[in-house]
């Protein structure tokens, strides 16, 4: 069976695009994979160290819109990055073999730089980011990795840590299989402004929002801006919650009358979007009953501590392998 590794930073509540997106894709390949799923807090704090702020808060959030959204503790292992030590001691092991001019051209390295200007990313742990995030996949010999395309040339360098390694110390042999990307497809999941949904636009509809808020955030969602007035026709390829439509309502017939009602002004917004919200409450009634019955269930703390321990009894094989090829004297 394959081995899936993949992570996010807790940094914050998730939205309905990360649930398009990831989570519908890793729910799907928990099924039939070996999947790790890691809440990675030393790569939120590499960015965000000066202000770790709500760091646990913000990792139980997200553990909890997981649970929500159906990642299962008994298909998967779902834990902490900071819980298995494993992943900082290969991080190390790592550092001694990756030349600084890989993440020195790293583009994502340099863009963020650019872009988070308020925040000092000249550190040595963030030019280490990459090689974090290989750790993270190397230490469960991963065979797949579902990201995005963003993370595309972060995967790009695991691999040629992976080679690296297995060249200098491998002796002919592959310690670290070569992970290969499994690019998550990304419907097109606009907020409520028509762009991308992002937590920092304040455009996001997330995960725990409750449907009476869901309901208020889509009733005020911007539209296709032609139709200015209930007689103006419309456009629905030029609408945001058009392509809302098209991930949370499946019926068909509904969306046909929807588009040509939309076309002909036979049809206001607010009746298109009224017919969304039903389809979102529909689809998110039970994410939440799940995620509230794991809120009050206090067994959180049980899971994370599950999910450790099955990451770790991969992870201490492959690090004890790794001491070994590097001649540590073990005891
Ligand atoms: N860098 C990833 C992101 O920002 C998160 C991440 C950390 C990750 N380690 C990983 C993703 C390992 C996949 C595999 O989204």
């Amino acid at each position: 069976m394959y081995r899936v590794f993949s992570g996010m930073r807790p940094t914050g509540r998730l939205h309905l695009g990360h649930m398009a997106g990831a989570l519908t894709n890793w729910v799907a390949l928990q099924e039939d994979h070996e999947c790790y799923f890691s809440l990675v807090d030393w790569h939120a704090l590499m960015s965000d160290y000066a202000d770790p702020g709500k760091l646990s808060d913000n990792t139980r959030e997200i553990l909890l819109d997981w649970l929500g959204v159906g990642l299962d503790p008994e298909k998967c292992a779902i834990f902490v990055q900071s819980h298995v030590k494993e992943h900082v001691e290969l991080h190390m092991a790592l550092s001694l073999i990756t030349p600084l001019g890989w993440l020195e051209r790293n583009p994502t390295y340099k863009e963020q730089i650019l872009n988070l200007r308020n925040k000092d990313l000249s550190t040595y742990g963030f030019l280490g980011y990459p090689v974090l995030m290989a750790s993270d996949i190397l230490l469960y010999k991963s065979h797949k990795v579902p990201v995005g395309e963003d993370q595309s040339a972060h995967l790009e360098l695991s691999r040629e840590m992976a080679r690296r390694f297995n060249r200098l110390y491998g002796g002919g042999r592959d310690i670290f299989p070569e992970p290969e990307t499994l690019l998550t497809s990304n419907p097109k999941i606009p907020g409520t402004d028509g762009r991308k949904m992002s937590k920092s636009y304040g455009n996001s509809l997330d995960i725990a929002d409750e449907i009476p808020v869901l309901d208020k955030k889509i009733r005020t969602m911007t539209t296709d801006p032609a139709r200015e007035r209930r007689t103006d026709p419309g456009e629905p390829e030029k609408c945001p919650v058009w392509d809302l439509q098209k991930f949370f309502n499946q019926d068909a017939s509904q969306m046909e009358e929807l588009a040509s009602g939309c076309r002909c002004a036979g049809i206001g917004c607010i009746d298109c979007k009224k017919a969304l919200i039903a389809h979102v409450a529909e689809r998110m009634a039970p994410v939440h009953e799940r995620r509230k019955r794991f809120e009050a269930g206090g067994g959180l703390g049980d899971i994370l501590a599950a999910g450790a321990e099955r990451a770790r009894a991969f992870a201490s094989q492959t690090i004890s392998e790794v001491y070994d090829v590097l001649r540590m004297l073990r005891l």
